[in-house]
């Protein structure tokens, strides 16, 4: 729980390290009387042999409003290490988790961390695909998540529209005589036009690709003044467009960078510095390579034009400067692992300011079969369009669909049918790979974005039913669910792991944590709302109570989806 977290790294120092690989399951003993609610920590190894000091201040910290009624640590035994168990007050822990009003905003401890992410980064001209699709949404679930912890962060995303492929880019514009106004109406289908058809006539003529080699050099020199103006629009055309995408997808950025501000004429300064450094290395072709882990990787051309690299260590250290961030993830692709390593390994090489753990690369495995049910799936559009429609598709056989709803039932579909592609990426681990298959995606009773919709929408109509009640003025109270059905605790034990499980999901990089809770959290409230009933209740006080745990659930479930990128919906 947050709330112990912060009190213990605000007066613990000695565990505030610690307290990053912690665990905090909140267990729930035995019943019939209910037990006590307590949280476990695992002890760090290295913090063993400090137990009874560690016990002493623990006791002598005096938590907030009693709030932990008593302080214990188990001693490790055979294989398992040692824990403190707090042991919670039970009637202030159901207010905690229970009342209505927001609970008074703590400073965060980790506001003096920032951390930058940098996640989607697509390059125009190539058709933003599945691959940028799992960085786009995994990377805003983690920026989420650190922000709702209070870490300071930054989003970032790095377009890519610099290196040789730009001169053919250039090429087909030429080629096909694109107009302003038709760049303009659908940049990213017009680029990517243009870039097929000058790849097209480099197979049949040889000297295109040299012209294209020319082309781009002359846009690294800067020296064509209308092709640069050109190439700045197209860009502004772009982002214009991916923000629409973005928007579905519930995504946003703090800033946008692309390739070309690193292009040869800005970056001579780190070139410098990395040659004095001894760190660029000349090949007798005239290329200049730097040497990692016994690799020779290039990053100067022959021609002296910059590649992916360079950029990459140049936009590094420029970020270092201008965040000052404790922490940079770069959310990429498995394939591009050995470039990470290098650009890591080279950058904190050259600056020592810098370290490698301040790094990383955070993975993720391939997706497959993300397709049209034409077989078509070029741009990302397409599929959440696809999304959509099955679903609209879905809602109009169904028999139970409301047509009376007012609802702009498009909007709905849209959102019903990006969740279900949200949903069903990012429950996997992100390492593996994943077959992605519309039937599973769409389901309401499986493992699904529809089913946390779907519970969402329950909980709301049930509470909109006793929207005459002002649930602020109701006391939450422990005894009242001592005596209740067992799947009354259970809910209420489901939403105190909420925390628990933002916090491994941070911890681990893997937003599939959240989402497993998720689906967790449905379940558990499922089966309350069954065997809970409200309006059936004759006694005022249960239905109060049950009322009080419901909009919890509804709270909870909705922090949670906003932090996977969702738009929690009302009616379905
Ligand atoms: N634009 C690149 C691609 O699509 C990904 C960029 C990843 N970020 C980076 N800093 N290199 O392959």
């Amino acid at each position: 729980m947050i709330r112990i977290r912060q009190a213990i790294c605000e007066q613990l120092p000695q565990l505030k390290n610690a307290c990053h690989a912690l665990e905090v399951p909140v267990r729930r003993q035995q019943l019939p009387n209910a037990g006590r609610p307590t949280v476990e920590w695992t002890l760090p190894s290295a913090l063993a042999q400090q137990e009874g000091e560690l016990l002493d201040s623990l006791k002598k910290h005096r938590f907030e409003e009693a709030y932990v009624e008593d302080v214990r640590i188990v001693p490790s035994a055979g294989r398992s290490a040692a824990k403190i168990v707090f042991q919670l007050q039970p009637q202030l822990f159901a207010e905690q988790l229970l009342q209505t009003k927001e609970n008074a905003v703590h400073p965060s401890p980790f506001a003096a961390e920032h951390i930058v992410v940098e996640y989607s980064s697509p390059n125009i001209a190539k058709p933003f695909h599945v691959g940028h699709l799992r960085s786009t949404i995994i990377g805003n679930v983690l920026a989420n998540l650190h922000q709702h912890l209070g870490y300071r962060t930054t989003r970032l995303n790095y377009l890519g529209d610099w290196g040789t492929q730009f001169g053919l880019l250039a090429l087909g514009v030429q080629l096909l005589n694109v107009s302003d106004k038709e760049m303009q109406l659908s940049p990213i289908e017009t680029l990517y036009k243009c870039y097929v058809a000058a790849n097209k006539a480099a197979e049949q003529r040889p000297e295109i690709a040299q012209q294209a080699r020319h082309l781009f050099a002359a846009l690294e020199e800067g020296t064509d003044t209308t092709m640069t103006k050109q190439w700045q629009q197209y860009r502004k055309y772009t982002i214009e467009d991916l923000s629409k995408v973005y928007n579905r997808l519930g995504v946003h950025f703090d800033s946008y960078e692309w390739e070309s501000q690193y292009s040869q004429q800005h970056i001579q300064g780190v070139l410098d510095k990395l040659r004095s450094a001894g760190l660029l290395q000349p090949e007798h072709d005239g290329r200049e390579v730097v040497v990692v882990d016994g690799r020779r990787i290039p990053v100067i051309k022959s021609d002296g034009s910059t590649l992916y690299l360079a950029r990459d260590i140049a936009a590094l250290l420029e970020r270092l400067s201008r965040f000052q961030f404790s922490r940079l993830l770069y959310v990429v692709d498995n394939g591009q692992a050995d470039h990470f390593n290098a650009l890591f390994k080279t950058s904190a090489a050259l600056n020592d300011r810098l370290s490698l753990e301040q790094l990383q690369h955070v993975k993720f495995g391939r997706i497959h079969g993300m397709s049209t049910r034409q077989g078509k799936a070029v741009f990302l559009k397409d599929v959440l369009d696809e999304a959509r429609d099955i679903m609209r598709e879905k809602r109009s056989c169904s028999p139970t669909t409301r047509q009376n709803y007012n609802l702009d039932d498009e909007h709905v579909c849209d959102i019903l049918g990006v969740s279900a592609v949200l949903v069903n990426v990012l429950k996997q681990r992100r390492q593996r790979d994943h077959e992605f298959s519309w039937q599973q995606a769409l389901q309401v009773n499986g493992d699904t974005g529809i089913k946390l919709q779907y519970t969402h929408c329950r909980l709301h109509s049930l509470l909109q039913n006793f929207s005459e009640v002002d649930l602020d003025d109701i006391k939450p109270d422990w005894k009242h669910f001592a005596t209740e059905p067992a799947d009354a605790l259970d809910l209420l034990y489901a939403l105190a792991r909420f925390d628990q499980s933002i916090w491994q999901s941070k911890e681990q990089l893997e937003a599939c944590v959240l989402v497993n809770y998720l689906f967790g959290l449905c379940n558990a409230a499922s089966r309350a709302l069954k065997r809970l009933p409200v309006k059936q209740e004759s006694c005022l006080q249960k239905q109060l109570q049950r009322l009080l745990l419901f909009h919890a659930a509804k709270r909870t479930l909705r922090q949670g989806m906003q932090l996977l990128g969702l738009r929690p919906l009302d009616q379905m």
